[in-house]
């Protein structure tokens, strides 16, 4: 019972979403109907300014976080329950049920969930993203690389095969998120990020 009570409540955790939230509150907008339309941190630093996309990006991990928290405490000493639960609150950034379904990519709240599960993985791959994006420019190839690589890092460390299951699916779940990016990319029409706003 308590197992799919984790998982629920990861869900709606993950359905809390924080970019459409600032919008509403700070803007009175949709954050959806603006920028890149996606309910995230990178579209809120677009859109709404430094200020509020730190603040997403921060909230939004901190949900990954404490969904593996959630897990820990209901059913502890258990990784397969934290994996489910990591997989249910990345699934509701990305499909919130509160908001019609339509929110994030997820990549914030799948850097809180495995830099729980495991650390250093993150930390690496979180590293190559950061220096990608500095020098393109481009948060989704960022994205895109960091949860690429994350399964690598991840089976190079040896760590157990649950982690690298859910690090296989929420790559999975990043470039289904990142169609449009891929899109974009190509067409040599995707945003480059700027920080002046
Ligand atoms: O994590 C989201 C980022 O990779 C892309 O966001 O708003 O440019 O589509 P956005």
């Amino acid at each position: 019972m308590n197992t799919i009570i984790a998982i629920i409540v990861s869900y709606l955790l993950g359905s809390i979403s924080f970019s459409f939230l600032a919008g509403k509150f700070l803007k009175g907008i949709d954050i959806r109907e603006h920028g890149s339309g996606n309910a995230g941190a990178t579209n809120t630093l677009r859109v709404l300014g430094k200020g509020p996309g730190l603040s997403v990006f921060v909230l939004d991990i901190f949900k990954g976080v404490l969904a593996i928290w959630i897990a820990a405490w209901l059913v502890p000493d258990t990784v397969r329950v934290e994996i489910l639960c990591g997989f249910a609150v990345v699934a509701g950034h990305n499909w919130p049920v509160f908001f019609n379904f339509k929110g994030g990519k997820g990549i914030a709240t799948t850097i809180g969930v495995m830099l729980t599960l495991c650390f250093l993985p993150v930390i690496y791959a979180g590293i190559l993203a950061i220096l990608v994006i500095a020098i393109t420019r481009y948060v989704s190839v960022g994205s895109l690389l960091f949860a690429t690589v994350l399964p690598l890092f991840i089976l190079w460390m040896d760590k157990p095969h649950e982690i690298l299951w859910l690090s296989l699916i929420v790559f999975v779940f990043a470039y289904v998120r990142h169609r449009t990016n891929l899109v974009k990319l190509w067409n040599g029409k995707e945003n480059k990020i700027s920080f002046k706003k």
